[in-house]
């Protein structure tokens, strides 16, 4: 997955990383050994580990040979052979051994959008809040992250700086590369050179910045969603990409310097599928699930197709990317005097009446030819001919590299007719992509005259009435890892949002563009995922108490309902829907789960008690009891997966907490579902007479299904409260 929007460059980066390995004196390559639990009574010790190595490893140990220890779980980082990683993963207390790999990370109206304003009722508690975020580092300087009126760090607050001046706003900031190996452009420190982390962290926790916007666009206040609360950066994410040693490592001083939530919007590179301990993220995140942290997550940026999601652990909230009712609109005039309107984040204002029009077929450098250039990839157009004019370009190229080299004055980019005119790029030219039906008629144009021209124009607001429906590029479910367990789980804005940016980062990303801003309007499921931190965290300061479940729960339980007319995946696109910050403070019920429930999940995944007890380091057993189906784990979402026409009859438990009003009365009401499925709740009344009492039922469905995916919701309802759960039944 991604840390996404610049991701697409950072994607780039990611294989050119992943085409040479880095770093390797001898055939030793870095692996991450993750043992679990440290056993009880035992402090960490770095001996502990040394010894741990040698035990493995024939050779004299060498000085660089355990390269970082873990604290706030077991296990460590070294350096090893094929071999000696072989037989380490053979030790008794040996979870995993991971190799090292790297992963990539993936405004003003968004909080509007959600309803959510900028005065809503704050407690106290929220200024005692601490925001994780583990990604690039931060811009130390940008006015988001200023600290007039904050007073001194929380009591409880372990944190330090490395190489950087935090004040009461920024108040941890560390940076990790186990490694050693920088890139030139890296800067040693928690300062963000690339301005995605410092985008994340303000979305998240930013100060309001009044009058926030990138060269006019976008212009208003720039806020975080919970404004008074702190920051802590832990910068993983450097020129080369973000590897897992040091993810974990980010959230390893998370867990110990006492943050409230970890926001996290860095995923795989790619979509790959793998056991939950065999997974950096989903262990960091379990580890800071036992200790109370709540891990919100980029869902990936490798959508539109189903089976794209990567981060698939219960116990992280996995975010997708939704669009808001802002776009950015751009005009393209011919030289006939005719008008399209495209989308973009352009700018630029043309500086010439207009420009000289050529199809990037007919500019193929040396090496292309038409057929290649028509899509005016990197370096495929020939400056000579491109120099100065607008290029017309086959297919949507998200590089924002793309024709900036080749000296060319503009791109227009023909999106293909299957896919939606949805995600405004920034480039580092004047740009602009149109329907496929409006590329036809610039097209004949272009053909029908010796001297054809256009103009691009800067970009400027309109509005999407059809908002809020998933971005194309978020990544999708089934769970590949538990078919029966919904993910993603929610879904924030992700798509154009202006947030806090480096300035000496260039906002296309483009080494050479010399346009600097303190603010950058970006996409991805990155930008989404500190929505959700932010909403998470704003749950917390009126909750201080409420486990990672519990808050997970009432911001699915509350989630706005999302279009499975306009988004066909439905729930694999948009989890439980659009969060609602303000309701999800009141979710009236909540789907709680502790390490226990969690156990019992694993045990049903297929992990047994020796397994189990490596991760836990108490007596965990999995027994007939407790070893349940996996879709028995208490969350407020119901997935079940089946062969088509096949007949099911399988009964989810759940448990709810009454956390709404002390004597309340909840009834069920399932809503449309086809007659082929028997859907039952029993009881489907459930009379609360305290807070925190917890009652249990059960969800029935019998039946069969002929289409792919059929989805419906399970909604408990008080009068006062409703706490909906989506309900899917699908066909792998
Ligand atoms: C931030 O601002 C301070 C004071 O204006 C300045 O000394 C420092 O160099 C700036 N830091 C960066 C990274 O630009
Ligand atoms: C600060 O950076 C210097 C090199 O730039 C490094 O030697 C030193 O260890 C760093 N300090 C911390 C606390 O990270
Ligand atoms: C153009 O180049 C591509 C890739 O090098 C090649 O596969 C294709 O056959 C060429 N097309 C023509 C018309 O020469
Ligand atoms: C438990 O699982 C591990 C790893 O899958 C396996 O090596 C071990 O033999 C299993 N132990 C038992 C008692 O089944
Ligand atoms: C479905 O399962 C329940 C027990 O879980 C059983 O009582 C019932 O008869 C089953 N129905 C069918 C049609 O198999």
């Amino acid at each position: 997955m991604n840390a996404l929007g610049l991701s697409r460059l950072l994607q780039i980066l990611t294989c050119i990383l992943l085409l040479t390995p880095s770093f390797s004196k001898d055939d030793r390559k870095i692996y991450i050994v993750y043992m679990g639990e440290y056993p009880k009574g035992v402090e960490f010790t770095e001996s502990l580990h040394t010894s741990v190595v040698q035990s493995a490893i024939s050779r004299k140990l060498a000085p660089d040979t355990l390269v970082h220890s873990y604290k706030s779980f077991n296990g460590f980082v070294a350096r090893l052979t094929k071999e000696e990683s072989e037989r380490m993963k053979e030790m008794d207390d040996v979870v995993s051994v991971i190799p090292n790999r790297v992963h990539s990370v993936q405004t003003s109206r968004s909080w509007d959008f959600l309803g959510f304003p900028e005065n809503v009722q704050r407690t106290n508690v929220e200024s005692n809040t601490i925001v994780g975020v583990i990604d690039s580092g931060i811009w130390p300087n940008s006015s988001s992250f200023t600290d007039e009126g904050f007073g001194p760090p929380p009591q409880k607050w372990k944190g330090t700086c490395h190489n950087f001046t935090c004040n009461n706003k920024i108040i941890g900031a560390k940076y990790f590369r186990l490694d050693g190996v920088f890139a030139q452009e890296d800067i040693i420190s928690p300062t963000d050179t690339s301005g995605h982390g410092s985008h994340c962290a303000s979305t998240a926790a930013g100060n309001p910045v009044r009058n926030a916007n990138l060269f006019g666009l976008g212009l208003g206040t720039a806020r975080g969603g919970v404004p008074l609360a702190r920051i802590a950066v832990y910068k993983v994410c450097w020129t080369n990409g973000c590897e897992a040693t040091d993810i974990l490592a980010g959230f390893d001083a998370a867990i110990m310097d006492g943050v409230d939530i970890i926001s996290l919007s860095v995923g795989y590179a790619g979509v790959i599928h793998v056991e939950y301990f065999q997974d950096d993220f989903a262990i960091g995140a379990f580890h800071a699930m036992k200790r109370g942290i709540l891990t919100s997550q980029a869902a990936g940026n490798w959508g539109s197709n189903p089976y794209t999601m990567s981060n698939l652990a219960p116990w992280i909230i996995s975010v997708a990317a939704s669009t808001i009712d802002r776009k950015f609109l751009t005009n393209l005039q011919l030289g006939n005097g005719r008008i399209f309107q495209g989308i973009s984040v352009n700018t630029f204002s043309p500086t010439q009446k207009s420009y000289p029009l050529i199809y990037g077929g007919d500019a193929p450098a040396a090496g292309f030819n038409s057929s290649t250039s028509r899509f005016c990839r990197e370096n495929s157009l020939d400056g000579a001919l491109v120099k100065g004019k607008i290029v017309l370009c086959d297919g949507y190229t998200p590089s924002p590299y793309v024709g900036f080299a080749s000296g060319a004055a503009g791109l227009i980019f023909i999106f293909p007719s299957t896919a939606p005119l949805v995600v405004a790029e920034v480039y580092a030219l004047p740009a602009i992509s149109i329907t496929a039906s409006d590329g036809n008629s610039v097209f004949s144009y272009l053909k029908s005259t010796s001297n054809p021209a256009a103009t691009i124009f800067k970009s400027y607001e309109g509005k999407d009435s059809s908002a809020p429906y998933i971005a194309p590029f978020s990544s999708r479910g089934p769970n590949m890892v538990t078919p029966n367990i919904l993910k993603p789980d929610i879904a924030a804005p992700g798509v154009e949002i202006l947030a806090a940016w480096s300035p000496i980062s260039p906002i296309s990303g483009v080494k050479g563009d010399k346009r600097e801003s303190n603010f950058n309007i970006i996409y991805g499921t990155s930008m989404a995922c500190p929505h959700v931190t932010g909403a998470a965290a704003y749950v917390k300061s009126f909750h201080p108490n409420w486990s990672p479940a519990a808050i997970k729960s009432a911001l699915m339980t509350t989630a706005t309902p999302m279009n499975p007319t306009v988004d066909l995946d439905a729930e694999f696109a948009y989890g439980a829907g659009q969060i609602n910050p303000l309701k999800a403070a009141n979710p009236g019920l909540v789907y709680d789960a502790g390490e226990n429930d969690y156990i019992s999940f694993l045990c049903g995944q297929g992990y047994n008690s020796s397994s189990l007890q490596l991760i836990t380091e108490d007596k965990s057993t999995c027994t007939s009891a407790n070893k349940g189906s996996v879709f028995d784990l208490n969350l407020p979402s119901f997935a079940l997966s089946t062969p088509r026409s096949s007949h099911n009859n399988v009964t989810f438990s759940r448990t709810v907490t009454n956390v709404g009003s002390a004597t309340s009365k909840y009834r069920a009401t399932i809503t449309a579902h086809p007659s082929s499925l028997k859907v039952e709740v029993v009881p489907n009344v459930l009379a609360f007479s305290s807070l925190g009492q917890k009652l249990s039922f059960t969800l029935k469905i019998e039946g069969s299904i002929n289409a792919d995916l059929v989805s419906f919701s399970l909604i408990w309802d008080d009068g006062t409260f409703k706490a909906r759960s989506p309900v899917v039944v699908y066909v792998p």
